[in-house]
């Protein structure tokens, strides 16, 4: 089954096209970074604008470069949430637009959910049949979450934040550095090379009274504001590295521990969404599988961060929400993790 996945939930637009849910023949993303970056995050009126502007040149492009034919594209599957709602309701509108013209069936896919699939693009990532039990650690800008996943489809949300996301963690403290937009790949370039260093940023995590496992970066937030009023920075590289290696070392300390602490027997461990691309983590995360003899499977730096592959790829294995009840949806911005 030929699927043409369309992602628009935050800012980036994204076009792809996927066979039988793991063979990629392209993934095209149109980066709206430097319209946002002046502002310090992302404008949602400017971010659907673009979407209006880039999603059909990618649409045409996705054709050209596979050289195939609207007739060849057996089904559609939009993003419809969670996310921005003006940026979503390009992607789901076009989505449910193009499928009813094309007379094919339609797919909404919840992006979560679609990150989680990622992991599957990578070719080294066992078949989702044959996966068996896997703990996801989902991080990306506005989530974080851990997922039990006892097989393809069924979820059990094991782990939340309290607070801010690692992601969101990772944006407020690069812009308390001064290091600019989007924060997460300032901070793992700044950091890069140099040591952690005696700043006792708080850790704060454990297990909530059900059971689930509980992450809070909103300490670690305040605490570099009140490190910096303190210890200005005096512009020295060093300094500066040493600093991102410290706060970046305290957020992935975190997630590394609550893997840790929830991880069954019997489980494999996989990281999915846009943090899972910071490379301190996957090193930390392969340390951890290693530890435990278990296999790890990360998404493939391409499929990390949003992107449209990963939408067509679920919908591809029959997952998702098809038919006249996905024609029915609206988009929904606050929906959750799956489980
Ligand atoms: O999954 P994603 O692309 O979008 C959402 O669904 O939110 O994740 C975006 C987040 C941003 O917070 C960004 O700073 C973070 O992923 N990120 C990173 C790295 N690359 C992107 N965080 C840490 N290290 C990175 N290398
Ligand atoms: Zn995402």
């Amino acid at each position: 089954m030929l699927v043409l996945g369309i992602e628009t939930s935050c800012d980036e637009t994204a076009v792809a096209l996927v066979r039988d849910g793991r063979e990629v023949l392209c993934s095209l993303i149109s980066s709206q970074v430097d319209l946002h970056a002046p502002f310090g995050g992302v404008v949602p009126e400017l971010a659907s604008r673009q979407h209006l502007e880039a999603l059909p040149l990618l649409l045409e492009e996705a054709l050209r470069v596979t050289s195939l034919r609207w007739a060849d594209i057996d089904a559609v599957a939009g993003t419809y949430g969670p996310g921005l709602a003006s940026s979503l309701l390009i992607g789901f509108s076009s989505a449910k637009a193009l499928a009813f013209r094309l007379g094919k069936p339609l797919c909404a896919v919840n992006h979560m959910e679609a990150h989680i699939y990622s992991m599957f693009l990578n070719p080294e990532c066992p078949l989702p049949s044959t996966l068996g039990p896997v703990l996801v650690l989902v991080v990306s800008g506005g989530h974080t979450n851990l997922v039990r996943m006892p097989g393809p489809g069924h979820y059990q949300g094991v782990g939340h934040t309290l607070d801010d996301a690692a992601g969101e963690a990772f944006d407020k403290g690069a812009k308390l550095m001064g290091l600019g937009y989007p924060g997460g790949p300032l901070i793992d370039r700044t950091a890069q090379g140099h040591a952690v260093g005696p700043i006792p940023f708080p850790r704060s995590r454990g297990k909530a009274g059900d059971g689930a496992y509980t992450f809070s970066f909103s300490g670690l937030k305040t605490f570099l504001r009140y490190y910096l009023r303190d210890h200005p920075l005096s512009g020295s590289a060093m300094e500066l590295g040493m600093l991102a290696a410290s706060y970046q070392e305290a957020i992935v300390d975190a997630l590394v521990s609550g893997c840790d602490a929830m991880l069954l027997p019997g489980e494999s461990l996989a990281a999915v969404g846009g943090v899972s691309l910071n490379r301190t983590l996957r090193s930390r995360l392969k340390a951890l599988a290693d530890q435990r003899a278990i296999r790890l499977h990360l998404s493939a730096p391409a499929y990390c961060a949003d992107n449209a592959a990963m939408v067509a790829g679920l919908a591809g294995t029959g997952q998702g929400i098809w038919g006249d009840a996905a024609f029915a949806l609206d988009v929904d911005p606050s929906l959750e993790v799956p489980g």
